[in-house]
């Protein structure tokens, strides 16, 4: 028995969860419910639950291995390097470099080996209105393309880049160095079958730069097609964020993006856990990669 309520808050994903204190460890059955309704409904709103950063690590690890933040190691908690933080709040008199983040259709860590298996993002203070989250359904996505594109996509594999994360040259020029050292360009199937529902998924992002084997001008028109597909209204749902909303995404059968619909004085802060996700792709040679495909390789060889 347990007093877990789900409560759809839209069709295409989000649900809210109460009757559970996530300061406290979940019993069995609340772990059951609340994971049986994750995979369900892929992002869960838990309202009210006014968390320390501990407490949002211990929450988070109940799921999986919590993330060190390894690969982007900045704006970390400082006592808690689990604890990313999403801010615009100035830090040591700067402005934040994460105040801009997610402002691209994307799921956490694709840029690495291991894409996020989830996240939880808590919010600690929010602007009077807007700084909302959208998220897509990308089983949806899967499902509505035609026969003949699934037949297409099932065997492409998808070039994740770090430096197309949106407004990544306006960071801090070391960071950004170390950002791409730690982070080559990585390929991963762009279809995927969940580990956790079976269920095959269309795993694309706005941080593609190309499919293996194809140029970035053949590959950009697909690329927009599946980006605008996997991100249609239908798809997706909308969360308007209240302070100490807890919200947590299967982050390998949604996308997100942080909207920027807010007044930039205001205080937005977010505290962020992720989950260590299964092994993924491997590391791409771009230029021996691009050279196949494109038009110049394409005019030298008829020349
Ligand atoms: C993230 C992210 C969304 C937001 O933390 O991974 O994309 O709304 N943030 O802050
Ligand atoms: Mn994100």
């Amino acid at each position: 028995m347990n007093n877990v309520k789900i409560n759809p808050l839209a069709y295409a994903a989000g649900a809210s969860v109460t009757g559970v204190d996530l300061r406290k460890p979940l019993t069995n059955a609340e772990l059951e419910a609340v994971t049986k309704a994750w995979h369900n409904h892929l992002v869960l709103v838990f309202p009210e639950q006014n968390l320390t950063p501990q407490e949002l690590i211990d929450f988070t690890s109940q799921f999986g291995q919590v993330e060190r933040n390894d690969n982007v190691p900045y704006y970390r908690h400082p006592e808690f390097p689990e604890v990313l933080l999403v801010s615009n709040k100035p830090v040591d008199g700067k402005p934040s470099q994460t105040r801009n983040t997610g402002r691209n259709w994307h799921a956490d860590l694709t840029y690495t080996d291991r894409p996020a298996k989830g996240s939880a993002l808590l919010c600690k203070e929010k602007p009077n209105v807007g700084g909302d989250t959208m998220f897509a359904n990308l089983y949806m996505a899967y499902d509505t393309l035609s026969p003949v594109i699934r037949n297409f996509i099932d065997t492409l594999e998808a070039v994740h880049d770090i430096t197309l994360i949106k407004g990544f040259s306006r960071r801090d020029p070391a960071q950004i160095e170390e950002m791409r050292r730690l982070n080559p360009p990585i390929a991963h199937p762009v279809v995927r079958i969940h580990p956790e529902t079976d269920k095959k998924l269309l795993f694309i992002s706005e941080r593609v730069r190309n499919f293996v084997g194809m140029s970035e001008e053949e590959s950009q028109p697909i690329l927009d097609f599946l980006n605008r597909h996997a991100t249609s209204p239908e798809f997706v749902f909308r969360h308007r964020w209240s302070v100490n909303d807890l919200v947590m995404w299967d982050n390998r059968a949604t996308l997100h993006v942080a909207l920027a619909d807010f007044d930039q004085s205001q205080s937005r802060h977010m505290m962020r856990c992720s989950l260590l996700g299964e092994r993924s792709g491997y590391v791409i040679n771009v230029d021996e990669d691009q050279s196949a495909g494109s038009l110049k390789s394409a005019l030298a060889a008829v020349s």
